[in-house]
């Protein structure tokens, strides 16, 4: 125990199995430039105050910079005792200047103020690359918008033909949702980007740190205000996870309608090469992997989230060895959202439309609300109007035609009030533009949706 950082009280070493159930720097070690950044910023502001001399914070400073490269070319050695990357470091640090000059490092710190600096500032960069993943993925779908605007297709409700909208339309249905999630991304990354440097074990830092001095040294937006809570709380580490579930659950949603899209029996889209797999058995097969794993990995993204609540309910506060494991669903989830968006855009920036099978798709039957709303024109009462149009659809399926082959003469059998002119109802464009309020599939509601879409990416 003698060589271990906390070794003082100790007179027996660790158990094999303890020590490696205890030990983080397999995954922490991902934070080694966050460490050392934070840990030079310390000894700044240690040397500020008069703790370490000029020439000691010197030393610490031009040997912590040495560490950071021996990660960097890969060649840290890591020995026995580097419980995580915060005694790694420090272990390192020493042999280079020695340990009377880096035995000092640590004054007034505590490792529980270092892995929540080290975890916020990781996650504020790894959040920052994210958000502009993100804004390329509404991007591209706003693209498509525009370039595709005159293609229609169904819309569907419970998953039956409803009513024809654009292709636009869908395609911004989505990026809405996702650009709901960019705004509340950017929210996240404002609180992520507190810094908890300076609050020691739970109690505060006794040798006058400037806190505000190492915040802003390094990048953070702020302090947190109470040192017992710095240490104590993972909402950063909730909060992304909330976040990425949320987008998870959307993007699901979105593959999952590109997987119904894609089948022969739809044919709306074809997926590129680059985004679908083949069968070993089945030579005709062509699948949407990367859209199945969409909506597979987001199982895997609530699962992380579940879990950290399960590991933070009950725990007493501040810091607690729990926390420990807070670290590697958080790196796992952000892996997750990261490839994830980068798999949608590529999927959608890549896929072939098919206009034709689309249109082909669209039903007369999708037109008869545009009986209704005909009637309703001529001041027939909506409900009433719905009625008539009911039965223009049952007469349809009565002969066994579409409704669009049943003649003027049967129609105005059904209700005199269908007159001439009621064959217009018969027309899909018409029926798209007529829905020319706001958020509806008309040309120019749609492009509408594009121009404030365009005002969220900024
Ligand atoms: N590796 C630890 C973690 O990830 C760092 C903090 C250790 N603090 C302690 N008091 N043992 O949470």
């Amino acid at each position: 125990a003698e060589n271990m950082l906390w070794g003082g009280r100790f007179t027996q070493g660790l158990d094999p199995i303890m020590e490696q159930y205890n030990s983080s720097l397999p995954y922490d070690r991902l934070f080694y430039a966050q460490d050392i950044a934070g840990s030079i910023a310390f000894a700044r502001a240690n040397h500020n105050n008069g703790i370490l001399t000029k020439d000691e914070f010197a030393a610490i400073e031009k040997g912590l910079q040495q560490v950071k490269q021996e990660w960097a070319e890969n060649r840290f050695e890591i020995k026995a005792n580097d419980e995580d990357i915060h005694t790694a470091n420090e272990r390192r640090l020493s042999e280079i200047v020695g340990k009377e000059i880096g035995g000092k490092l640590h004054t007034g710190r505590s490792r529980n103020e270092q892995i929540a600096t080290d975890m916020r500032l990781w996650l504020r960069e790894e959040l920052r690359q994210i958000e502009g993943w993100l804004v390329q993925l509404v991007k591209t779908a706003v693209q498509r918008s525009e370039a595709e605007i005159d293609v229609l297709m169904p819309g569907y409700t419970h998953l039956q033909k409803a009513q024809p909208v654009r292709w636009s339309h869908w395609l911004l249905s989505h990026a809405t949702a996702f650009s709901f999630e960019l705004e509340r991304l950017r929210e996240v990354i404002k609180r992520v980007n507190k810094s908890p440097l300076g609050c020691g074990a739970l109690a505060g830092n006794p040798f006058k740190i400037d806190r505000a001095a190492m915040a802003k040294e390094l990048g953070f937006d702020g302090l947190l205000y109470n040192s017992m809570n710095a240490v104590a709380d993972r909402d950063f580490v909730f909060e992304t996870m909330q976040w990425g579930s949320s987008f998870m659950m959307k993007v699901s949603r979105w593959a999952e309608d590109l997987i119904i899209y894609s089948s022969l029996e739809f044919g709306f889209v074809r997926l590129a090469d680059a985004y679908s797999t083949g069968s070993s058995l089945m030579p005709q097969k062509k699948n949407a992997d990367s859209l199945e794993l969409l909506r597979g990995k987001s199982g895997r993204a609530f699962g992380h989230m579940a879990g950290l609540f399960a590991t933070i309910k009950g725990l007493p506060t501040t810091y607690n060895k729990d926390l420990q494991e807070s670290v590697e669903p958080l790196i796992d989830h952000i892996k997750t959202l990261g490839d994830s968006i980068q798999i949608a855009t590529g999927v959608l920036s890549t896929l072939t439309i098919s206009p034709e099978k689309m249109r082909a798709a669209l039903a007369p039957e999708m037109l008869a609300t545009e009986f209704a709303d005909y009637l309703v024109r001529k001041g027939v009462p909506f409900r009433e109007g719905h009625h008539i149009s009911g039965r223009v659809v049952a007469l349809a399926e009565d002969n066994g035609v579409p409704m669009d082959k049943l003649s003027l003469e049967q129609l105005k059998g059904i209700d005199s009030r269908l007159g001439d002119d009621v064959v217009e109802c018969l027309d899909y464009e018409r029926a798209v533009e007529l829905k020319d309020a706001t958020g509806g599939c008309s040309k120019s509601a749609v492009r509408e949706q594009i121009h404030i879409l365009k005002q969220t990416l900024g």
